[in-house]
């Protein structure tokens, strides 16, 4: 038995079944590969679903964890450590945003949100303004998996074993700016946006509609809520996508690559919204921790050293290039979009979606698909041209040779109809 069969045999028996896992076992990383337990190398184009933007063992994070670790790890949030305002300060100044509340995960982070448009909204109403409760998500949405960031994603499957969620919000067709406007009201205390949708299929809102809601939002006191969790820290080019539209919204939360890798999320608001907010309303025991926080300043610290958010527009555009180029020779691409380094490719056929993600894990190179028919590519921010080039030629041949058996079959069918 080998070890990755042994911890599959334990696994099976002892975790909760809620991962369908490749069977892979990886030990180690370096730069934008993989290595698994065999030493076989992985490019990762995937990077542990949008994590780590620095790639795996880059020196500045190992040195912040080492550094930090010897100073303090936790202390709660009961009294003070060095980096919480130092890592606010950072991510006020590049996200135009004034306050910072820090939680452990994305989907923390986004339920403090909601819980602060709800709080807002009723310190308005105490003020004498007419605002609701309710919350408008998109379709396709997606925000997490804990009561309120399940209750506002829009697929059923995520939501139904758990019903009843939380009450009060209504989905909105995306992108569809009559729809946004026949459901806006003063019932409603935000509007919840990702300005490229992730698990949605690499789907950016519309400049006309992104604008729409932030003119609704305006017009009654509501807040329009951007959830960057993955698009977020510098993905696209920019540290925020809402950036690309000039869009400011009055909440924004952050998580995945912030501490390249160490859990920490984060709520980032105006000061209007800060308002709502007073001592014992809202905490966390872990969220902002030393270590987290000296890591996620180390990570921002080295985006910019190296100029990563111009490397990643650039490796980006080359990558859309890419496959533009093999769209032109594969019909079954149907779209491809995203900006920066989050990437898609739309194919006509989930079944063929599946195949192809396969296959790169054969060729050792790690994607995803998502809303099924889509091939994401979230890839280390310090991935390479080189690399482009070596997931283009594998798509390109993987296509090819499933071209070539479902035209084989067609032919087989055509025989066998014709005997
Ligand atoms: C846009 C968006 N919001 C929220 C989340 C939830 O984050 P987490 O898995 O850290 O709870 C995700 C995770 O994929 C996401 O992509």
């Amino acid at each position: 038995m080998t070890k990755l069969d042994q911890i599959r045999a334990a696994e099976s028996k002892l975790l909760l079944q809620t991962y369908d896992r490749n069977p892979i076992l990886f030990v180690r990383g370096e730069g934008v590969h993989l290595i698994d337990e065999g030493g076989a190398k992985y490019l990762d184009l995937l990077s542990g679903i949008g994590v780590n933007a620095l790639g795996y063992s880059h020196p500045a994070i190992e040195r912040a964890i080492v550094n930090q670790s010897r100073a303090l790890i936790h202390t709660s949030n009961l009294f003070y450590h060095e980096g919480q305002a130092e890592l606010a300060l950072r991510l006020t100044e590049r996200t135009g945003m004034d306050r910072v509340f820090f939680s452990n995960t994305g989907t923390e982070a986004w339920e403090g949100a909601l819980k602060l448009a709800r709080a807002h909204a009723g310190l308005l109403r105490s003020e004498g303004k007419q605002i609701g409760t309710k919350f408008l998500a998109l379709e396709q949405s997606f925000h997490g998996r804990t009561y309120g960031s399940m209750s506002t994603t829009y697929k059923a499957k995520y939501r139904e074993p758990f019903a009843p969620g939380v009450p009060g919000v209504d989905f909105v067709k995306f992108n569809d700016v009559a729809d946004l406007r026949a459901k806006f009201s003063s019932d409603v205390c935000a509007i919840l946006v990702e300005a490229i949708q992730g698990e949605g299929g690499i789907r950016p809102l519309t400049p006309e509609f992104f604008a729409e809601a932030r003119k609704l939002a305006d017009s009654t006191g509501a807040f329009l809520i951007v959830d960057e969790i993955q698009a977020g820290m510098g993905r696209t080019g920019k540290w925020c996508a809402y950036q690309h539209y000039g869009i400011k919204p009055d909440v924004t939360t952050l998580a995945k690559p912030i501490a390249g890798g160490i859990p920490l999320g984060a709520i980032l608001c105006t000061e209007e919204a800060a308002r709502a907010i007073h001592a014992g309303m809202h905490g966390t025991t872990f969220g902002g921790g030393p270590l987290a926080c000296a890591v996620a300043i180390a990570v921002i610290d080295a985006i910019e050293n190296e100029d990563l958010l111009k490397h990643a527009t650039e490796v980006g555009d080359y990558f859309q290039q890419g496959l533009r180029g093999l769209a032109k020779a594969h019909d079954c691409i149907k779209d491809v979009r995203g900006k920066g380094l989050m990437v898609a490719a739309e194919l006509d056929s989930a079944d063929l979606a599946k195949a192809a993600v396969a296959e790169m894990l054969k060729r050792r190179i790690l994607i995803n698909c998502t809303s099924d028919t889509v091939l994401r590519f979230l890839p280390p921010y310090i991935l390479e041209r080189k690399h482009v080039d070596e997931a283009i030629k594998a798509l390109d041949e993987i296509l090819t040779e499933k071209a070539a058996a479902v035209s084989a079959a067609h032919q087989t069918a055509g025989g066998n109809n014709r005997g």
